[in-house]
């Protein structure tokens, strides 16, 4: 396809792999494992789009919430996930990011994600950013407490702008979101890049993230092309 500027940050909540596996007599665990295969998939078309950024929402602050059993089994899909693809995100010049708290993440799935990510700082494509154990207003408030720090110990000015406040971000330095998708039928955005998300196109798709295929999600990217974003402007 041909590279659009406009669509560099894709955004996507990978939702409704328990229903999914639900619906076919399989354990919630089922879907997660599908997905896992799916982001090998959506990952790879994005980086032959030509996007610079894709964020994945992996864990929220929130999902602890769920059955020890489960939450252990999302704390195992990094493993899952760069044992069986991390070849091959080397190949396609892959760089794997993170966004979120290392707190309360087990030492070996941190340990994972880390490797990966130094694995892969070498690389200088697509950055497949994952949203692991993040949220977005908490990522918000630590970016206030950071400028108060610098404000406290390094003198800096209280007048901030909000293109210099976006710095003190986990994501400051990838370009703001200009596309972002959730599967499985919500239509709502659960605390995700509240911040980055400011003026982004929104799709909400009725199919569960384990059956969203590659070329829907080019259809996505096509779409956008065509929306007119106005930013809260006229039309030239
Ligand atoms: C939402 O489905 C999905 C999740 C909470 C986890 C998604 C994570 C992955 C697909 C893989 C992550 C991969 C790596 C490498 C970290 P749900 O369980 O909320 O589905 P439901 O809405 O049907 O219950």
């Amino acid at each position: 396809m041909e590279k659009n500027q406009s669509c560099r940050h894709v955004a996507i909540i990978m939702d409704g792999n328990g229903r999914w596996a639900k619906k076919q007599n399989r354990e919630r665990t089922f879907g997660h494992t599908i997905g896992v295969e799916n982001v090998r998939n959506i990952a790879i078309r994005a980086n032959d789009l030509g996007i610079e950024v894709l964020t994945l929402y992996a864990f929220s602050t929130e999902n602890w919430k769920r059955p020890l059993e489960e939450v252990n089994f999302l704390m195992k899909l990094p493993e899952i996930f760069f044992k069986k693809f991390m070849k091959e995100l080397m190949e396609k010049n892959i760089r794997i990011r993170m966004i979120g708290e290392w707190e309360h993440v087990p030492q070996d799935t941190r340990d994972i994600l880390e490797r990966a990510i130094r694995e892969t700082s070498v690389n200088t494509g697509m950055i497949l950013n994952f949203a692991f154990n993040y949220g977005g207003k908490r990522e918000i408030v630590l970016a206030a407490q950071k400028y108060a720090q610098d404000v406290r110990d390094n003198g800096r000015a209280l007048e901030l702008t909000e293109d210099e406040f976006t710095t003190y971000l986990m994501s400051g330095e990838y370009p703001p979101v200009d596309l972002m998708i959730r599967t499985s039928g919500e239509q709502r955005i659960s605390n995700f890049l509240l911040w980055e998300m400011a003026y982004a196109e929104m799709m909400f798709l009725d199919v569960a993230w384990p059956e969203f295929t590659t070329d829907e999600f080019e259809a996505c990217i096509r779409d956008f092309m065509q929306r007119d974003r106005r930013y809260g402007g006229v039309k030239a």
